[in-house]
């Protein structure tokens, strides 16, 4: 009966259901719908205490084989408690935060006493370890999917969940086609290098034949703090002065997700020369290289190359390496105090602050004469509008003035 269940869940969502050999659930609610549904792999290392202060290390999987008793459904929240093997239980609480779901905490509870899986335990007590999943903004009546291998790490207890498909908050007893995919399985476009960057196209390398999964539905992410301006300068050597400066403060936008580049702890390299200069940024988070050239007595920045890891640990690398920006003449600098956004590549947005940057014949250390960008032209306006309403002003003054005259010279009439 439960097999024959399964098999037309299978027919249902056959994408959902492939290879499908981890541990496989319904909870129902009390009117016997379906609430949760979950499809999971999980392996579990354990490190516990033998005799003579030494510890043991186990390895064992969830089994196929559980019961969900203790499960529970609300309109809210609800909880997907999977109890197996001698009193060992794994639950997963979830909640709803408004148009999304996410999980909030998984525990898992281990039997010590249980000898077939811990041997030689000198404890005998049950154990909960609690830890926090990256299952987050599901979107409401969508499978959370993550074939990727994800490890949550807690005192003692390693958890690995791959193959994983989670439908919470299931709608009219049936589980939904849609899918929201974690971060960890989105296709990583990284640009091919090119040998001499000159004016090579870059194109992303996307297969367009392997079906991508379902972008995850986009959350308003929450809008980060400017990000602080940093300064950085690159000297030939320990006693010169500097041959390129720039100062900016720096926001990435890599496939929606944003991070604002910090400077403190930040490490300058790179190199000066009369034709171009390479800056390169390197900071715990990401590796930034900007390239410029000097050519027909102008400058830009032509490429640039951003490598990191988000903060969910997703590495990537944008590079193109056919850009025309911040333009000025050599021997000037850019500026662009404005906040500045630029498509970088098909999944890279950078966002630049209070820039100013020169990258060639630098004098003293300091910037030359700044080229304003565009975006800050706008800025007259804001004189302009002062000077217009300061005419407005003495036009008015001037009016009321004869006016004044007008009426004193009618009220002189009457007093003589
Ligand atoms: C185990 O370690 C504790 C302190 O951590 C020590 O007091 C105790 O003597 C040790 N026992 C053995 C058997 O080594
Ligand atoms: C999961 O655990 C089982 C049993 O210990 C092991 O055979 C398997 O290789 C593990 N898989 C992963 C991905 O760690
Ligand atoms: C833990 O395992 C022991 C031995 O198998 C068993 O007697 C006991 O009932 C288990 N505890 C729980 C809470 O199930
Ligand atoms: C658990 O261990 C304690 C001592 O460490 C012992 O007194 C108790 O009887 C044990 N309980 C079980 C169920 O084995
Ligand atoms: C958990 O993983 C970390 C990092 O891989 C490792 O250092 C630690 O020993 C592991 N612990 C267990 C209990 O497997
Ligand atoms: C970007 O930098 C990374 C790391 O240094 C490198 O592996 C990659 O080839 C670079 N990409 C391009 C297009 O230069
Ligand atoms: C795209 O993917 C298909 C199927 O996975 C593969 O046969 C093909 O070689 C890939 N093409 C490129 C350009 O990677
Ligand atoms: C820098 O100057 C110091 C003293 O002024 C000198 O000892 C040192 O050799 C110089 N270093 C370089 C790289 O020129
Ligand atoms: C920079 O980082 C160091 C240590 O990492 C810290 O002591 C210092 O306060 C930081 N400075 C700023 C301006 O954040
Ligand atoms: C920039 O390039 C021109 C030739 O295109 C050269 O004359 C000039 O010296 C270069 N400027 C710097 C600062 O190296
Ligand atoms: C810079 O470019 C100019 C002309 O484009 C060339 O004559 C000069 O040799 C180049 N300098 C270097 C250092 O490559
Ligand atoms: C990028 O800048 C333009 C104006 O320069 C602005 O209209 C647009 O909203 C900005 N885009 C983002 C995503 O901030």
């Amino acid at each position: 009966m439960y097999r024959y269940a399964s098999v037309v869940l299978c027919l249902a969502i056959a994408i959902a259901c492939q290879l499908s050999h981890g541990t496989e659930v319904n909870v129902k609610d009390k009117d016997n719908n379906i609430c949760i549904y979950a499809n999971l792999t999980v392996n579990f290392s354990v490190s516990y205490e033998v005799a003579n202060n030494k510890s043991e290390m186990v390895n064992f999987e969830l089994p196929a084989e559980v019961t969900t008793d203790g499960s529970t459904c609300d309109n809210t929240s609800s909880t997907l408690k999977l109890n197996f093997g001698k009193g060992h239980s794994w639950s997963v609480n979830f909640t709803i935060n408004e148009k999304q779901y996410q999980a909030d905490t998984i525990t898992f509870s281990y039997n010590l006493s249980d000898t077939t899986v811990f041997r030689n335990s000198v404890l005998n007590d049950t154990a909960t370890v609690t830890v926090k999943p990256q299952i987050t903004d599901v979107g409401m009546d969508t499978c959370y999917s993550c074939k990727s291998k994800e490890t949550l790490e807690a005192d003692s207890v390693n958890q690995t969940l791959w193959d994983v498909l989670i439908q919470a908050f299931v709608s009219n007893n049936s589980i939904s086609e849609k899918i929201t995919s974690c971060a960890a399985d989105l296709p990583v476009t990284t640009v091919a290098p090119t040998t001499n960057a000159t004016t090579a196209p870059v194109t992303p390398a996307t297969n367009t034949s392997t079906a991508p999964p379902p972008p995850p539905t986009t959350t308003p992410t929450p809008t980060l703090p400017t990000p602080t301006a940093g300064k950085y300068s690159l000297k030939t050597d320990e006693n010169s002065t500097a041959c390129l400066i720039a100062n900016f403060g720096l926001r990435i936008n890599f496939k929606s997700i944003e991070m604002n580049f910090e400077p403190n702890g930040t490490t300058v390299s790179g190199s000066c020369g009369d034709n171009s200069s390479q800056l390169v940024l390197t900071s715990s988070a990401m590796t930034i290289m900007l390239n410029f050239a000097n050519d027909t007595k102008k400058f830009r920045l032509h490429a640039l190359n951003i490598t990191g890891k988000t903060s969910s640990g997703v590495a990537f690398s944008e590079a193109n390496t056919n850009l025309s920006l911040w333009e000025a003449a050599v021997g000037s600098s850019y500026m662009c105090n404005k906040e500045q956004n630029y498509t970088i590549t098909s999944q890279l947005t950078i966002y630049t602050f209070y820039l100013q940057v020169q990258p060639f014949g630098v004098k003293k250390g300091d910037f030359s004469t700044a080229e304003d960008c565009q975006a800050d032209a706008e800025n007259f306006i804001v004189p302009i509008a002062v000077g217009v309403s300061l005419l407005v002003l003495i036009l008015i003054v001037l009016l009321a003035y004869f006016i004044g005259r007008k009426r004193n010279m009618a009220s002189s009439y009457e007093s003589l």
